[in-house]
């Protein structure tokens, strides 16, 4: 069974979804095969990945035993990228992806569909909610994404004591992967500020030594519907991610993840 790697933060516009489909598409590039499964009901992945331009099927038709797994895994062009979306179309859809998490049927499934993967990446919900509680309790690391501003690190240390707990009580194996400086400026004597905020605050370990760049690229590949590694316009752009994906593939092989 592949990883498991739940990609999640307390506050909202880090680059969570943006991290999920363009690490997809890196690790997918390295050889890897990636699935990357949208468990945010407003359905962000699937379109950043334009997966509704195909399906607008998913875990909610899957959970609900009306569709296969072969139904709702759609290959991404000729990659050994694959996405799942969330099927959530309607408040009814909601009430029971949020019902299929709390009863485990959600994580057990995701376990189910990680077979054959190497990675499987899920994209979540903002904040946290209890779907992000069910859904770390089922995977065995947590990637978090945290834009370059001083908000979003002032929620990290809650975000990171909370799931402490999630790790003490309800799964012993969950691992954090890594800290994600997204939106990095170089340009902003902010960024300056919060990087010596971040010095004095957290362990230098827990960060990702990539960084990902503030580049308008990737708004305009949001905008597109495709991963930024596609846009004819931006060559380039996904350099970051290259080095993520082979920074996280490196991980792997030493025993250096963080606890959390
Ligand atoms: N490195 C970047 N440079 C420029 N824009 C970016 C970058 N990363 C993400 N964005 C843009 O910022 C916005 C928020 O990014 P994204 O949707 O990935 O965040 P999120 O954490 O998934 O948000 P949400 O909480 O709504 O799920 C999007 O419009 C995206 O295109
Ligand atoms: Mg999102």
């Amino acid at each position: 069974m592949g990883k498991i790697i739940a990609i999640a933060s307390l506050k909202g516009g880090v680059g969570k979804t943006t991290t999920c489909l363009n690490l997809g598409v890196s690790l997918a590039q390295t050889g890897k095969k990636v699935l990357l499964v949208d468990t945010d009901p407003q359905g962000g992945l699937a379109v950043a990945g334009n997966l509704k331009r195909i399906t607008r099927n998913g875990l909610v038709q899957m959970l609900r035993g009306e569709l296969g797994e072969d139904e709702i895994v759609i290959q991404a062009g000729k990659r050994s990228l694959f996405l799942v979306g969330s099927g959530v179309e309607t408040l009814d859809d909601l009430a029971f992806l949020q019902q299929e998490g709390n009863n485990g049927h959600l994580g057990t499934a995701i376990k189910g569909l990680a077979m054959g993967f190497d990675y499987i990446l899920l994209d979540t919900q903002t904040g946290l909610n209890s779907l992000l509680l069910q859904l770390l309790a089922h995977s065995d690391s947590l990637l978090l994404p945290c834009s370059c501003q001083a908000g979003a690190i002032k929620t990290l240390p809650l975000f990171l004591k909370s799931v402490h707990k999630i790790q003490s009580e309800r799964n012993r194996g969950l691992k954090l992967e890594g800290v994600l400086l997204t939106m990095m400026d170089s340009y902003d004597p902010c960024t300056t500020e919060v990087e010596q905020e971040i010095k004095k605050t957290f362990p230098a370990e827990i960060f990702f030594n990539t960084r990902i760049p503030l580049l308008p690229s990737f708004a305009r590949a949001a905008l597109h519907g495709v991963p930024v590694a596609l846009l004819k316009t931006a060559p380039g752009a996904n350099r970051a991610f290259d080095a993520l994906a082979l920074e996280l593939e490196a991980r792997q092989h030493n025993t250096g993840e963080e606890t959390l």
